[in-house]
């Protein structure tokens, strides 16, 4: 997928090679690259490539069959959201909690594991800034691959402050020192563990997504049973979308119901000495 335009020249002309999302007047998307000579097939008609080129974002355009279609750069949400997929990857109402949650902030040095799509890994790459360096550990190669396809085709050069390492992060985790945050999507976080209590700085944060019940429990009685970690915290993040339109104004019919638990706990430092 072609890099969409930096974020500073967001109002110029839409231009050949750049990322823009389409929008039919059913709220269906579609991602695409803008490539001369190509038509856009969607279900509202079809669309040309040399009909976009050149417009300012925001324009609607009429498709082939009659139907309107609004075109824009896409949003770092969306991108994440129609990008190409290896592993089922963490959903923007939970990748925005995290940030939030681990305290992501410009400048830290954040270890994540796995990076599966990389759908995660855009939204920490923004929030650690130009000064921040984000770790990515992830044991299968074509998952990495997929990830670092997937961050270099958003704008914004983020795949510069992106480590990949494919490798197994409890097994990788004791010989780093001096991480900011811990942030893991993969099957045995509790594993992570005695590795992430070397590794994280004193007041550290370890964060882990859960999709099952068990795995939280299993977590949380090993962070419990761990002396050089605060007690835990659980939360799940709840988004309720609305329908707007002239005639409604109410919660939607069909919503995610459940996407996963989080859970997080921080690195204690040493208690000072008796005296
Ligand atoms: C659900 S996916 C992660 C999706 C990612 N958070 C996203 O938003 O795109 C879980 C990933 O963890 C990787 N994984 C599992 N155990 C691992 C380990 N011990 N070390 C490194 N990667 C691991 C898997 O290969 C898989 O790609």
């Amino acid at each position: 997928m072609s890099r969409s335009q930096p974020g500073p020249r967001a109002d110029l002309p839409l231009a050949a090679g750049e990322l823009v999302v389409l929008t039919d007047e059913r709220g269906r998307k579609r991602l695409t690259c803008l490539v001369e000579g190509d038509a856009l097939h969607m279900n509202a008609g079809n669309v040309q490539c040399k009909d976009i080129i050149g417009l300012p974002p925001g324009r609607r355009l009429k498709t082939s069959k009659g139907k309107e279609v609004s075109i824009l750069r896409p949003t770092l949400e969306e991108y994440i959201l129609l990008m190409p997929r290896a592993a089922q990857i963490i959903t923007p109402k939970d990748a925005a909690y995290i940030v939030q949650w681990a305290d992501i902030f410009p400048g830290a040095v954040v270890v994540e594991a796995g990076i599966g799509s990389g759908g995660l890994t855009l939204a920490l790459l923004r929030a650690v800034g130009q000064a921040g360096t984000i770790i990515g550990f992830e044991q299968r190669l074509e998952f990495a691959n997929r990830a670092q396809k997937n961050v270099r085709g958003w704008r914004d050069r983020l795949e510069e402050r992106l480590d990949v390492r494919i490798a197994d992060v409890h097994a990788a985790l004791p010989s780093l020192s001096g991480i900011d945050r811990i942030v893991l999507d993969l099957a045995d976080p509790w594993l992570a563990l005695p590795g992430a209590a070397r590794a994280l700085k004193a007041g550290g944060i370890l964060l882990a997504y859960l999709p099952s019940v068990r795995q939280v429990d299993k977590l949380t009685g090993a962070i419990l049973d761990h002396p050089s970690f605060t007690p835990p915290e659980v939360v799940e993040a709840w988004v309720r979308p609305w329908v707007v339109d002239h005639e409604r104004l109410r919660p939607a019919h069909k919503i995610l119901a459940f996407t996963g638990f989080l859970a997080r706990t921080r690195r204690r430092g040493e208690d000072a000495a008796p005296a």
